[in-house]
């Protein structure tokens, strides 16, 4: 018989060599912490160019860490020296191949379908999506007990929360053996379950959609409701701060995805606001056009 595909939890050192798809914010995050770890990682693209360019990132990326002391130069150029750029091909001798492509259910399906025709049944695969069923991406595949959610926030090295997710068929030992190395990355684990938001989303959506309820409601200005967060409740930044830094175009389809996840629920229910700006191309700071565009935290009520 075949052993699971999540045999020894000995955190990074089970998973000796990685593939990552997609070079993207999400996948350069995820190839530096690996490469940091002690993991050998294959980047992988299909925009000609892509991985190039991620590879010089992280390397520059980790030269500063080294620069900054948080990290020995030694370890710093071994640390570069274990990222690669390669094709899909390099799977076939990888422990984990994690996915960070774009967020439709179509082209994350089609790439696991090949990837599993390139691998061995042991091959962890890995999904970093935020908002897609896990169950889903997972329910093509021959095995789908080796597929997991793997969920990094970004920035990658910064934020330490990293969503364990299962789907309905994953093994249960893969849940521990990723949880282990997300422990080694130097991250926390949180085991999650496969609903839409999992759990940060979720939780996280609930302060944003009140704020939105209370602007649409003329109550208070992104402003106020801001320095609220900031300094009442102690938030490193206030909701309309952060829809300005993640950009509405990913947190709208996000915000959707909850709300028809759980059947409509009202507590739920997206702001049009939201639907309004995205369709205005006011997405936020990558084309500075956010909600707090002028960066102030005291503006008079009612402006
Ligand atoms: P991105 O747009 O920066 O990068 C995606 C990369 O994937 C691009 O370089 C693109 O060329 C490549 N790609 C697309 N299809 C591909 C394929 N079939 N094979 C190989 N490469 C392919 O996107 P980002 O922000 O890095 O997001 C990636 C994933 O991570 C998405 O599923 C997203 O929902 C998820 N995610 C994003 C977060 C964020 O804050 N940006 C946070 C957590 C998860």
């Amino acid at each position: 018989a075949e052993a699971a595909p999540g045999a020894p939890a000995d955190g990074a050192a089970s998973f000796r060599r990685a593939v990552v798809v997609g070079a993207g914010a999400m996948g350069r995050g995820i190839a530096q912490v690996l490469a940091v770890a002690g993991v050998h990682t294959t980047l992988v693209d299909v925009r000609p160019g892509a991985v190039a360019e991620a590879i010089a990132e992280v390397r520059g990326r980790i030269a500063r860490l080294a620069e900054k002391g948080a990290l020995a130069p030694s370890d710093a150029r071994a640390a570069a020296g274990r990222l690669a750029e390669g094709g899909l091909e390099a799977a076939a001798a990888a422990d984990l191949v994690i996915e960070a492509v774009v967020e439709e259910l179509r082209v994350k399906r089609e790439l696991f379908a090949e990837v599993e025709a390139r691998t061995g049944p042991h091959t962890v695969l890995a999904t970093n999506t935020s908002s897609l069923s896990v169950t889903d991406i997972a329910a093509g595949l021959r095995r789908p007990e080796r597929l997991c959610g793997l969920h990094f926030f970004n920035p990658v090295p910064l934020m330490k929360l990293v969503e364990v997710v299962p789907g309905e068929r994953t093994a249960p030992e893969l849940v521990d053996r990723l949880g282990a190395l997300v422990s080694a990355l130097g991250h926390t684990p949180v085991r999650v379950i496969d609903t839409a938001g999992f759990l940060v989303n979720h939780v996280g959506r609930a302060l944003g959609t009140e704020a939105l309820r209370l602007l649409d409601e003329r109550i208070a200005t992104p402003a106020q409701i801001d320095l609220v967060a900031r300094s009442v409740l102690g938030l490193r930044m206030g909701p309309f701060e952060l829809f300005d830094l993640t950009g509405v175009d990913v947190s709208q389809p996000v915000t959707e995805n909850v709300y028809h996840g759980f059947y409509q629920d009202p507590r739920l229910r997206p702001s049009p606001t939201l639907r309004r700006r995205l369709a205005a191309g006011l997405l936020g700071r990558k084309n500075g056009t956010g909600f707090r565009a002028d960066g102030s935290l005291d503006a008079a009520p009612g402006d």
